[in-house]
């Protein structure tokens, strides 16, 4: 197993959910600048989850604003009828909920069949099990630290134990761990230590409200998470 020996790369990933939606291709550079690693996007259709944000024409207008990572995280339910829209609007990374149908199998297949990298998130109440049988189609595991719909919620707790339990479970795979939903530098070293490499954040990243604040927000969450895997900072 000299696999799950080799960590996969430490990613930040603000979420653009927290950013000002009235300047969005300024704030898309500004988290470019202050070292994001991916941009993380939330899609929440008033159904699947209680809030509505933002669909493919709006992540579309902010694609020409950065070449970085677009990690799209879908918290809508149907999905399937909308993956082409998401990959067709520049979306590198395609999230689909394990609670949002009955076909979750099918859903990481068609975004893989896009050419897209596939994910598929958790909510807390969901145990890692809902996984296990779909492992050979999975690019990333998105672990909810909340419930999903809302920024700026505290981290539920029992993340910790859950992304450990799907370190395990991907242990020799090439499947990222990310995590999201109340994610600050206080959490990220214990969340590194516990098996993720990908860190989610809203709140935490796009206070202060300029890129040099989001710089040094990246930066702590880095830091904190590059400490715990025994990285050099
Ligand atoms: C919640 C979203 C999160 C959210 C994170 O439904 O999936 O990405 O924006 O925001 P913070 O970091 O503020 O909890
Ligand atoms: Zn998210």
């Amino acid at each position: 197993m000299s696999q799950s020996f080799a960590p996969r790369p430490l990613v930040i990933a603000p979420s653009i959910l927290a950013s000002d939606f009235s300047r969005l291709g300024e704030e898309v550079r500004a988290v470019d600048q202050a070292g994001a690693d991916w941009l993380h996007l939330d899609v929440m259709d008033g159904h699947f989850v209680p809030n509505i944000s933002y669909g493919p024409d709006v992540i579309k207008a902010m694609r020409p604003h950065t070449k970085k990572i677009f990690d799209a995280h879908l918290m809508i339910s149907p999905c399937d009828p909308y993956l082409e829209a998401f990959a067709k609007a520049g979306c590198d990374h395609i999230t689909v909920h394990a609670e949002a149908g009955p076909h979750l199998h099918r859903s990481l297949q068609a975004i893989r069949a896009l050419g897209k990298k596939a994910g598929v998130s958790l909510n807390p109440g969901t145990p890692p099990s809902a996984i296990e049988y779909v492992l050979d189609l999975v690019d990333l595991v998105l672990v909810m630290s909340v419930n999903p719909g809302f920024g700026g919620q505290a981290f539920i707790r029992s993340a910790l134990g859950k992304v450990s339990d799907v370190r395990a479970m991907t242990a020799g795979r090439p499947i990222d761990i990310e995590v999201d939903g109340g994610v600050a530098p206080d959490v990220a070293g214990q969340l590194a230590a516990a098996g993720a490499n990908a860190f989610v954040a809203g709140s935490a990243v796009f206070k202060g409200g300029t890129v040099e604040a989001y710089k040094t927000n990246i930066a702590a969450i880095r830091n904190a998470a590059a400490q715990a895997r025994g990285e050099a900072i």
